[in-house]
């Protein structure tokens, strides 16, 4: 069993859930992510670590509600326990010293970007990270990233804080002004990252992303989390997550991702039928803490 210390409501979907599990944080590295179990016949999900703390143990995941698990994560109460919290899984991202070193973030991919702009800048490089999401209200982890990184630029597709456009607008705005960065890690929504290897490849900039596909086991049994990268079959869960964005076949692994939405659907209509979930009762996040 794995206690649950803090858990916040970040902003409509979006929650920050914290973890006492000081055994598997010694271990882990940025870009490595963990397999939860809310109750014992549950299913087992992926999740992205957030962040760490090697002194005290506790390890972030933040989350959206998708779906029946993760509503049912989500009316865990601090204090409580869920099943188990296993990890880390896959492997580490690449943070050696690249220069210019640009992290990108969407979404709910701003946390997994988190821990790598914090380990990239410890090994000498010059970080630029660019979040952004669909509207203010979904935004979250900017002052921890204006911590983690030497620049920081922030936009909404609609505009309503930062800049408005997308991470790629950005992007691309830095590229013109002579800003090339040596090495780009963009993490977020599929058309996201295929967006930024489709504006960094013209200036042959090595780009990675962390993929998110469907995930079974986790250890390379299954075969559920194929990805396509450079006509090659590869396990995310094993091989990865991150991959070589400008060889990733995007539009396979969004086709993928897709084939379990009507069974996805009934069973998150089901469980809202049954449990009136009560996870609107969580605190909001204190602003800027991880
Ligand atoms: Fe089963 Fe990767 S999740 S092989």
């Amino acid at each position: 069993m794995v206690k649950v210390l803090e858990h916040y409501h970040l902003g409509e979907n979006n929650y920050k859930i914290i973890f006492d599990v000081p055994k598997l944080v010694k271990k882990s590295e940025p870009g490595q992510f963990v397999v939860l179990r809310v109750s014992e016949n549950g299913e087992r999900i992926p999740m992205s670590i957030g962040d760490m703390d090697a002194k005290t143990g506790a390890l972030t995941v933040v989350y959206q509600i998708l779906g029946k698990t993760t509503a049912l994560l989500a009316t865990v109460k601090p204090g409580e326990h869920i099943m188990d919290c296993v990890g880390p899984m896959g492997n580490p991202s690449h943070v050696d010293k690249k220069g210019k070193y640009m992290v990108i973030g969407g979404g709910i991919g701003i946390a997994p970007i988190h821990p790598v702009a914090k380990k990239a800048r410890e090994n000498g490089n010059e970080v630029f990270g660019i979040i952004g999401s669909r509207t203010q209200n979904l935004l979250f982890f900017e002052e921890e990233m204006r911590r983690a990184c030497d620049h920081l630029y922030v936009c909404t597709d609609d505009g309503s804080y930062g800049e408005k456009g997308f991470v790629t607008t950005v992007l691309q705005r830095l590229i013109n002004e002579g800003q090339k960065p040596d090495f780009i890690l963009a993490i977020g929504p599929v058309p996201m990252m295929k967006a930024v290897c489709n504006t960094s490849r013209p200036y042959a900039i090595p780009t990675w992303v962390s993929v998110n596909p469907i995930m079974i086991d986790a250890t390379g049994m299954c075969g559920a989390c194929r990805v396509s990268v450079g006509g090659v079959t590869k396990f995310g869960c094993v091989d990865g997550p991150d991959f070589d964005g400008h060889l990733v076949d995007f539009d396979q692994l969004t086709s993928r991702l897709k084939m379990y939405f009507p069974q996805e659907r009934q069973s998150m209509e089901k469980f809202e039928r049954e449990h009136q979930p009560c996870y609107i009762g969580l605190k909001e996040s204190p602003k800027q803490t991880a």
